[in-house]
């Protein structure tokens, strides 16, 4: 898998260590309130266990499943939601939960939508940002890492189901996106 990298953007320490520092934030900010993390799977999987170890506060955890990019390296811009029943969030603090902001469609479906359930507050964690213009404004909260506009994959992040299983984050090499 490590020949399919352009180069590596975050050894595992380099993430763990600002993961540290993200807890340390978020400890900071919800302790005494009710927190409600919503992890939006599969790419958060190890961003959600590795962040929430580090934060040593009560909390509940729900996950959403949703999917917008059906294999390629683009975004379709459409976010269907795999389940049908929201986690009951009424009058909780929500923090979401998410590998990567892009398009910003996911994360402005997905505040949408839990809008709907009547939430005290809602507030966005994502590990990575792509500096770039946004099909749709989403303000993220905590961010680990800003990167530039490559596609990347590794601890949780994938190209078509693949490398999410990588302990770091790399570059694709631009020949492996298929059009
Ligand atoms: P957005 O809706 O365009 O903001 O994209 C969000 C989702 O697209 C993320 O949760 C990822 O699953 C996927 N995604 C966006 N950029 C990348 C990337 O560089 N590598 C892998 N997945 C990505
Ligand atoms: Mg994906």
């Amino acid at each position: 898998m490590q020949d399919d990298l352009e180069r590596v953007l975050f050894h595992e320490t380099t993430i763990l260590s600002r993961l540290d520092e993200i807890a340390a934030q978020i400890s900071k900010d919800y302790s005494r309130k009710e927190l409600t993390v919503i992890a939006v799977l599969n790419g958060s999987l190890m961003f959600m266990a590795d962040l929430l170890r580090r934060i040593p506060l009560p909390l509940n955890l729900d996950c959403l499943s949703v999917a917008s990019y059906h294999g390629k390296a683009q975004t379709s811009g459409e976010v269907i939601f795999k389940q049908i029943a929201l986690p009951d969030v009424q009058d909780r603090h929500i923090l979401i939960l998410d590998d990567i902001l892009d398009s910003g469609n996911t994360l402005a479906a997905i505040r949408e939508k839990l809008e709907t359930a009547r939430p005290r507050t809602i507030k966005v964690c994502v590990l990575l940002s792509k500096k770039k213009q946004r099909a749709r404004k989403v303000d993220a909260d905590y961010i680990g890492f800003e990167i530039e506009d490559e596609f990347v994959v590794g601890y949780g992040l994938d190209y078509d189901e693949r490398y999410r299983n990588l302990p770091y984050i790399g570059v694709l090499r631009h020949e492996l996106i298929k059009g």
